[in-house]
């Protein structure tokens, strides 16, 4: 499937990024500063890069493992119906897990996924996510740790997508089309 031509313009800088992911990692130490373990639990495809950066900034007994969500396909509406294409390896009964998301538009992703992983009784479960977009929740959830709040702007990079691209972009940007 082929895209409209545009253009990218830069709305979050890597350095601010890699400041606020300090200030967070900082306040989940002080959380879970108690933990034998936290799994971090990053949402797939979206979040690998944030949570390649935050896990390193994270002075704590870490274990990493990865859950893929959907309810995207290629296009830039939600299709509000989130299923879970492949499940974490890990035990997560009676362990401290922290969900990893890139960004919480409608909040249907991550209220599924944190219904879906309170089945398997984790001890503990927090959730933290890079980006917010407040204007288009349809379902309250609210993230225990938000990176930036952004208006209702389509974004690439630092992990995310338009239609599987731009995910390597090393800063946030809007999708402007041309
Ligand atoms: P929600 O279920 O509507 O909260 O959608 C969250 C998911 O939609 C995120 O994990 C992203 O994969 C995707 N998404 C939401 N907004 C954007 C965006 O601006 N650019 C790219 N993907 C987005
Ligand atoms: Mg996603």
């Amino acid at each position: 499937m082929s895209q409209p031509p545009y253009v990218i313009d830069q709305m979050i800088s890597a350095k601010s990024i890699a400041a606020r992911i300090e200030e967070l990692s900082a306040e989940i130490e002080t959380e879970f500063a108690d933990t034998d373990k936290l799994v971090v639990v990053g949402l797939l495809r979206g979040s690998f890069v944030f949570i390649a950066d935050l896990v390193r900034e994270l002075d704590l007994p870490v274990e990493v493992d990865f859950l893929e969500a959907s309810s995207y396909g290629d296009a830039m509406e939600s299709s509000r119906e989130v299923r879970i294409y492949k499940d974490i390896r890990g035990q997560i009964e009676g362990r401290d897990v922290l969900v990893v998301e890139d960004i919480i538009d409608t909040g249907h992703t991550l209220s599924h996924v944190h219904e879906f992983l309170m089945t398997k009784h984790p001890a503990r479960l927090k959730s933290i996510a890079l980006l917010d977009k407040p204007s288009r929740r349809e379902v309250d959830y609210k993230a225990d740790w938000l990176g930036f709040e952004i208006p209702d702007e389509f974004v690439v990079g630092y992990g995310i997508d338009y239609a599987q691209r731009n995910r390597n972009l090393p800063y946030i940007g809007k999708v402007r089309f041309t």
